[in-house]
């Protein structure tokens, strides 16, 4: 008895370390600074992978006061394993396995926008795309593979695994249609996925997104289509 009682209840605790509601029209409103408020996600794919692209929708007021995360991939190797980050002086930086390349920006206006990041290893080309628009693609980290044991955070960044986080590097704002795929989308596949299509993600699908939330973080429908 008390051994079938433990079973329930080592059930119970496992099924709610992630939460897997329906998303979709949602999403993360991550309302005030803090260095303890974010979502944990669990990615889907356990092969390392050769590519990948992430693409989400962010809403934020905060570009023009200061840097923030945008997505943290961290690994136990690799705290910057996959790392998209707004930078105040500089626009976007995309890093991959430590490196970083960047799209110079002066600004995310205060409004929905919606970015996919891309990178394959066999050339080491990195693309971002901001509102189904295209930046000149670059080059970053060829021949790297990203390791899959890892530690998926929005809301704040990640200097060690899930943790060492900034107050000054976390996101305000809202996230959500996060979605990654491990190959890079087509020009016509991000066009697809801005527009509110779907190109079926399988390693993180926002339709059956797995995560848990943490601190200040809520979970309101969301205000772009
Ligand atoms: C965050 O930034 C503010 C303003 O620049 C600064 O006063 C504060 O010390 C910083 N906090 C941390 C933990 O770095």
């Amino acid at each position: 008895m008390e051994k079938m009682l433990w079973c329930f209840l080592v059930s119970i605790s496992f099924s709610d370390v992630f939460g897997q509601t329906e998303l979709s029209k949602k999403a993360f409103v991550f309302p005030k600074e803090s260095d303890n408020s974010y979502v944990s996600l669990e990615g889907q794919v356990k092969e390392p992978l050769k590519a990948f692209t992430v693409c989400l929708w962010q809403f934020t007021a905060l570009s023009r006061t200061r840097g923030f995360s945008i997505f943290s991939y961290a690994t136990k190797k690799q705290a910057n394993e996959i790392l998209i980050f707004w930078s105040k002086e500089r626009g976007y930086a995309f890093a991959v396995g430590g490196p970083e390349v960047l799209f110079k920006a002066v600004e995310i206006p205060p409004v929905p926008v919606h970015i996919c990041a891309s990178w394959e290893s066999v050339t080491g080309i990195a693309e971002l795309w901001v509102d189904g628009r295209p930046r000149v693609r670059m080059s970053l980290n060829k021949g790297y593979t990203v390791e899959t044991d890892a530690s998926i955070i929005l809301g704040q960044e990640q200097d060690s695994f899930g943790g060492s986080f900034d107050v000054n590097q976390s996101f305000v704002g809202e996230i959500g249609n996060v979605n990654m795929w491990d190959y890079v989308l087509s020009p016509d596949e991000i066009n697809t996925v801005y527009v509110g299509g779907t190109i079926s993600p399988n390693v993180l699908n926002w339709q059956s997104l797995k995560y848990q939330t943490n601190g200040e973080v809520f979970i309101k429908p969301q205000l772009w289509s």
